[in-house]
């Protein structure tokens, strides 16, 4: 063990509710995302930060990671000492299970940063500096080699990974956030708002952009009623194509007949944060 390792953990024990395949939509999008990333990196470690009361979701990204990159490694941090006491039987080739916080007490690093369901249990105010630390935590870019360096992709699920958003961030900070969904799930788009990771769900009100957004997408959606008729699918491409008038979505119809749209985080930043 490092120093590093040896020293209190940075963070507060949340409750550690998890479930099998809750992480599907955020692991096929980090797999499609960052797996080029991961796969040119000479050693690609991925954190999965607060993986909760069962190793779960470690053991899938795994596995989701190493079909893109199979040379991943996957490192589960938990500030629970009892948690990982419990997931070190589930270790494996690529597969460990280390105590630790947000100080992250792994020696390289990491090309992945994944906080599932973390950030939500602690204060809006305490995300800016958390983002911060673990962004500085990340393998930096290397434009030489093409590479923007590592990924933090932290957000919000419901308890069986029905509705997701989440933010990823690369070393420079906030790049783009993402809404994911169950089609057949979805009564209006703006059913997600519940998800919204910590940095945007208190400022879902009038005059803060997210609200704006999530407004124009029930007016889309309403418009692309019609398209219903093909399927909810048809109906959320077309929703999401509308969006693009406005909004800079930054994804394309490959994405969006997974039930995925992903817009610029400077589009939808809270009025008075840095827009990097
Ligand atoms: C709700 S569970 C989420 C489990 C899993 N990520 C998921 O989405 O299903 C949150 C977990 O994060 C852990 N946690 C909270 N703060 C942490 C920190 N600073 N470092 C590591 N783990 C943390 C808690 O102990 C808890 O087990």
């Amino acid at each position: 063990m490092t120093s590093r390792a040896a020293s209190r953990p940075v963070g507060t024990v949340t409750r550690g509710t998890t479930n099998p395949n809750r992480l599907r939509r955020m692991d096929r999008w980090i797999a499609a995302a960052h797996g080029a990333e991961l796969r040119r990196a000479a050693d690609p470690v991925a954190v999965d930060l607060g993986y909760g009361a069962a190793p779960w979701t470690a053991v899938e990204l795994l596995a989701r990671l190493r079909e893109k990159a199979p040379r991943t490694r996957v490192v589960g941090v938990e500030i629970e000492p009892a948690r990982v006491a419990a997931a070190k039987p589930y270790e494996r080739d690529g597969l460990v299970f280390r105590h630790g916080g947000f100080e992250i007490p792994v020696p390289q690093r990491p090309l992945l940063v994944r906080a599932a369901n973390v950030l939500r249990q602690y204060d809006e105010a305490e995300v800016a500096a958390v983002w911060e630390r673990l962004c500085a935590r990340l393998a930096p870019a290397d434009p030489a080699r093409g590479s923007r360096g590592g990924l933090l992709v932290e957000g919000t699920c419901d308890e069986i990974g029905r509705r997701h958003v989440w933010v990823a961030l690369g070393p420079e900070g906030p790049r783009t956030v993402t809404f994911a969904t169950r089609l057949g799930s979805l009564e209006r788009p703006s059913d997600l708002a519940e998800r919204l990771p910590k940095a945007l769900i208190h400022r879902n009100v009038p005059g803060e952009p997210v609200h704006s957004f999530l407004r124009d997408f029930d007016r889309a959606w309403a418009a692309a009623a019609p398209y219903a008729s093909y399927g909810t699918r048809q109906r959320w491409i077309r929703t999401v194509r509308d969006l693009t008038a406005d909004w800079p979505v930054v994804d394309g119809p490959s994405r969006w007949r997974q039930g995925e749209v992903t817009v610029a985080w400077g589009a939808l930043a809270p009025r008075g944060v840095p827009q990097s």
